[in-house]
């Protein structure tokens, strides 16, 4: 299996990449800045390739795209996310009506993606399994906001969920899967030290559920732990 990493230097994108080379995989391994990717580097190898990617830049992962030159790509899995800035309540946002950190965040979470995804689909349309898994957050879902707030975060990840929807409306006939999966609450910069659970696990589950996705599965909010979150 070759497969694309984004977000690859820490947290659950790392995880990833050392869990796809430990099973055997080859990991085409994206992250924004090569000064920051010590830990990545120590896995690079045959089967572990470093690119410069920042999924904001589309000249950066056009130049990734060109550089994979006709190789088939099994599985993307697009990873890179941004938490968003510090003025998501609603009381901060009246303060700058630009709204700059919801499309700063909106840029990273909704349309990197979607770049990486149509620079990277010559590549997935030659591979063996043609999967796009876009993790997402419980916090892109509708149905169980409850809390609020958050709006950067919330509404880039609701938008990468309808991405992945139209995606998999777009690509069936391809057989392309297209799904978005809810790591869970994991112990990353991202989490904190006070989320429940261990990178590891988080990553295990994610390749469970992206390894037994089907094409019936596509379009699907799937769950680290299995079945399916509500919209
Ligand atoms: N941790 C959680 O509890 C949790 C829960 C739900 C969903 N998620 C989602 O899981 C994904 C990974 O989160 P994480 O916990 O591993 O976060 P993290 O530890 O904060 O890592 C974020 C990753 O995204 C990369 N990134 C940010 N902006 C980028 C850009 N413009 N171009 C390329 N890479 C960029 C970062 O690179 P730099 O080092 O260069 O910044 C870093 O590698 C995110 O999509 C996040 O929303 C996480």
């Amino acid at each position: 299996m070759r497969t694309v990493v984004t977000g690859a230097n820490r947290g659950i994108g790392l995880e990833l990449v050392r869990q796809l080379q430990a099973r055997g995989d080859t990991v085409e391994a994206c992250v924004r800045d090569r000064g920051s990717a010590a830990a990545l580097a120590a896995l690079a190898g045959d089967r572990v390739r470093i690119h410069a990617v920042d999924v904001t830049v589309p000249a950066t992962v056009r130049a990734f795209a060109d550089a994979l030159g006709d190789a088939a790509i099994d599985t993307v899995f697009n990873v890179a996310g941004s938490y968003g800035g510090p003025t998501q309540s609603l009381g901060q946002m009246a303060q700058d009506l630009a709204l700059g950190d919801v499309a700063a965040t909106f840029d990273i979470n909704a349309m990197g993606p979607l770049r990486m995804t149509l620079a990277l689909l010559p590549h997935v349309r030659r591979g063996a399994t043609k999967k796009l898994v876009h993790v997402t957050s419980g916090m892109g879902s509708i149905a169980d906001n409850t809390s609020g707030g958050y709006y950067a975060y919330r509404m880039s990840k609701a938008a990468l969920d309808m991405m992945s929807k139209s995606l998999a409306v777009d690509l069936l006939r391809e057989q392309i899967i297209s799904v978005v999966i809810n790591p869970g609450w994991v112990q990353t910069d991202m989490g904190g030290p006070h989320a429940p659970t261990p990178v590891a696990d988080s990553v295990r589950g994610i390749l469970r559920e992206t390894d037994a996705a089907t094409l019936a599965d596509s379009g699907e909010f799937l769950d680290w732990k299995g079945g399916r979150l509500p919209w």
